[in-house]
């Protein structure tokens, strides 16, 4: 018999939403990818790629991108890190601050990966409750102490913003590491880059796949004090992003008003959809992010998934206590949201 770990016998293992393949005739709204195509820098940069470059290893660290990131941040290159998407950064965190004995904290439901994590690791999880209003249990999350800590803002599933106040008041009282997941801050009001300079124990995780429209090509990136960086660097696989990542990434950074200009265009869908979405009856949480969970108000969340799946539009739903009453809708294009429109009207009538 395969005689794995013990904790890797008990894990399931991370279930991502669902991946129709390339071609399918399906309206995909289910794992939070921006309808649009990213910059046509980037795709001019993959037109001239040269053979050269993948005959060689990539730079180890990835300066390129690094340098790139580091412009757009604000903050000096070797307070970048870059990785194969955030999933990497989150991992790469989780194998550094977690074994046996060793506790992870974080508010729920969140993005079910950092229980997949923790398990990995053998660690204990302090899961902490939000509230109906999905405002962050910040003294709950004092009181855990916990040695490594995930905060996910604008938060999956919800789209809820953590307010910065409440993550410099857990910054300064925790003696573990804070980990505050932005995936989606470009969608968002407000960001919590600048806790990285006051706060050694921060480290802020940021994606192309979201704004920048790139979740196909695994680009993330760890921005934190040097100190925390060099640990994560010792136990990164020695080329964990590739040459062709690494190029595309820097000239999707290089073209901010491109990201910038879709995620306005998401923003108002968003409210759009949002007021669709009020008029049916939807109990919804103030989005921040590319997508909106929505509860129904007869809570047939299940049947109406599938009602919509059959009808080739994929939303996200979970069987799980919390969050079997909502479903997770991503903003897609106008013409997307109106057929999702149309849909749910006949359906909820
Ligand atoms: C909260 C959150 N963090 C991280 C990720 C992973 O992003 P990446 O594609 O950079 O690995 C996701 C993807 O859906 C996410 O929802």
């Amino acid at each position: 018999m395969i005689n794995f770990r013990d904790n890797v016998k008990k894990m399931e293992g991370y279930v991502p939403g669902e991946q129709p393949p390339p071609g399918s005739r399906v309206i995909k709204l289910n794992t939070n990818e921006n309808p649009y195509p990213p910059s046509p820098e980037v795709m001019k940069v993959l037109r001239e790629f040269e053979g050269d470059w993948l005959r060689r290893y990539p730079d180890p660290m990835a300066t390129m991108a690094r340098e790139a990131a580091a412009k757009v941040y604000g903050v000096p290159v070797d307070w970048v890190m870059a990785a194969n998407g955030s999933d990497e950064m989150l991992a790469l965190l989780a194998r550094a601050f977690l074994e046996p004995g060793r506790r992870i904290a974080y508010p729920m439901p969140t993005y079910s990966l950092y229980i997949t994590l923790a398990e990995m690791q053998d660690a204990a999880t302090v899961e902490i409750p939000y509230d109906e209003d999905y405002n962050l249990p910040v003294e709950g999350l004092l009181a855990a102490q916990a040695d490594l800590t995930f905060i996910c803002t604008p938060n999956n599933p919800s789209a809820t913003v953590a307010p910065v106040r409440d993550l410099d008041k857990l910054a300064s009282g925790l003696k573990g590491v804070l980990v505050i997941d932005e995936a989606y801050t470009d969608f968002a009001d407000e960001n919590a880059l600048g806790l990285v300079s006051r706060y050694e124990n921060v480290i802020v995780l940021r994606t192309l796949s979201k704004g920048y429209s790139l979740a196909g090509l695994r680009l993330g990136f760890g921005v934190a004090q040097p100190a925390m960086l060099e640990g994560l660097i010792k136990i990164k696989d020695s080329y964990n992003v590739d040459s062709v990542a690494l190029r595309l990434a820097a000239a999707a950074m290089s073209d901010q008003s491109w990201m910038k200009g879709n995620a306005e265009r998401i923003k108002a869908d968003r409210s759009r959809l949002a007021k669709a979405l009020e008029q049916m009856r939807f109990k919804l949480w103030a989005s921040q992010a590319n997508f909106i969970m929505a509860s129904p108000s007869r809570g047939d969340a299940r049947y109406l998934y599938f009602e919509l799946r059959d009808r080739g539009i994929l939303v996200r739903y979970w069987d799980r206590p919390g969050l079997d009453d909502k479903i997770r809708i991503t903003v897609g294009t106008e013409e997307q949201n109106q057929i999702l429109n149309v849909a749910l009207k006949e359906l909820v009538k």
